[in-house]
């Protein structure tokens, strides 16, 4: 049972009811169970069984120090795409022998950073790159280790924005392109070359467009050993996606789309791709995000005002795109509950924040349990990309961010301050 759930009537966070935590701490607020993050790491590790392993967290999805810190004590590595990612990881403890830096647009002053810190690996996207670290791990008198990025051309089937994993994308090294790379590589003496990297793409629920990478990835180890390329790691990315709607269920509220019934778990994508990938001889890591973090967290609003015109009814809330940008960015889904279920009716509403914008909404034409002022709504799974993408816009204040651990609170990130604006 997910950490987040209703106790009757009342929505909890493990033992501490939402409605205290927005009365407490005000809102708009981001709450997160830590037990939930401990439960969702730990039980992708044990679908790696005794295989050896590393899960790498992706700092991207969320890297409030105080989250960092958790899976730093799990023992995981770190997935980073820049040199301040780098630094967070670092403080937060993890390891300086396990974080790879993946990104297609890696400054000079980052890979110098990277290098000073003897990273794992860089995960190279391009044949520039490759020259620039060379240059700089020549200049800095060190060797660098290197997997190229590479681009399968395998469709995730998820959202435009977040699909990595096709040659119109912007990642990686085309597949087709890899051996002659790679050749190139093995001639830079600065250059260490360790092994693969991909990753396709964000939310796939689909275990197919895995299976399709990790057959891809074999097979182009199988042809760089032949031309004397030695492959020894491969990283295989992250992208397990989480479900979004139904997120939560209870008898008094709507039954959402089940578009997500029954998407597969990361554990049941590691049981398919595992035997593959461990048949190259490789290590193997994966740098998963969003299903680390997401279910773990929830954006708390409080409801200011309902209205109406002669086309839609509005509930107007105190958290706004500023504080959660992933419904306006990509019409992304979170299923908004409320921390106190007062009532069974319903209305169709549109969900929307203070915003000076049209874009700025939660929710479009939602069946909601009906909720009028100074009510407290949960949007769920929010854990991921949700505060890293928060934003000043409007004049707004970044949220607060708090930890849940069975009955005790902990602030994480105090509310911004009006000060803190300038
Ligand atoms: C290179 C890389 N690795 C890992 C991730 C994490 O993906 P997810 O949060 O979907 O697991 C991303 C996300 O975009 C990424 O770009």
């Amino acid at each position: 049972m997910s950490s987040i759930c209703y106790k009757e009537n009342m929505l909890m966070c493990e033992e501490v009811p939402f409605i205290d935590l927005a009365e407490e701490y005000g809102t708009p607020l981001y709450v997160y169970s830590k037990n939930q993050i401990i439960k969702n790491f730990r039980s992708l590790k044990a679908a790696f069984g005794e295989s050896g392993h590393t899960i790498c967290y992706a700092l991207k999805a969320n890297s409030n120090p105080a989250i960092l810190k958790i899976f730093a004590e799990e023992g995981a590595g770190a997935d980073i795409v820049s040199a301040g990612e780098l630094y967070l990881a670092l403080k937060a403890g993890f390891s300086p022998n396990k974080p790879a830096f993946a990104g297609v647009g890696k400054r000079d002053d980052e890979i110098e950073y990277a290098l000073q810190k003897n990273i794992f690996a860089f995960n190279v996207e391009s044949v520039q790159e490759l020259q620039a670290i060379s240059r700089l791990a020549m200049r800095a008198n060190v060797r660098a280790r290197i997997s190229f990025r590479i681009n399968p051309h395998i469709d995730a089937q998820s959202h435009p924005y977040i699909t990595t994993g096709l040659h119109t994308n912007k990642f990686g090294i085309e597949d087709t392109q890899a051996l002659e790379v790679y050749r190139y590589a093995a001639t830079l003496p600065a250059i260490d070359i360790i092994g693969i990297h991909t990753h396709i793409g964000s939310q796939i629920i689909k275990v197919e467009p895995f299976v399709d990478t990790a057959r891809s990835v074999a097979g182009l180890i199988g042809k760089l050993r032949e031309a004397g390329i030695v492959i020894r790691h491969i990283d295989f990315g992250g992208g397990f996606g989480v479900k979004y709607f139904n997120a939560l269920q209870h008898e008094a509220l709507p039954i959402e789309d089940q578009a997500h019934a029954g998407i597969p778990s990361p554990a049941d994508i590691i049981k398919a791709v595992l035997p593959i990938l461990l048949e190259t001889g490789c290590s193997v890591w994966i740098e998963p995000g969003r299903s680390l973090i997401a279910d773990a967290g929830v954006f708390v609003t409080k409801v200011l005002y309902t209205k109406e015109t002669s086309a839609k009814k509005f509930v107007v809330v105190d958290g706004a795109m500023n504080d959660l940008l992933r419904p306006s960015l990509y019409g992304a889904h979170h299923q908004i509950v409320p921390a106190v279920i007062n009532t069974y009716e319903h209305r169709q509403v549109d969900v929307v924040g203070p915003i000076c914008e049209s874009g700025d909404f939660f929710a479009k034409d939602r069946m909601l349990a009906k909720v009028g002022p100074g009510e407290v709504l949960a949007l769920l799974t929010a854990g991921a990309y949700g505060f890293v993408n928060t934003s000043n816009y409007n004049g707004r204040l970044r949220p607060a961010e708090v930890m849940v651990n069975g009955e005790r609170v902990r602030v994480i990130r105090p509310r911004q301050t009006f000060e803190e604006l300038i």
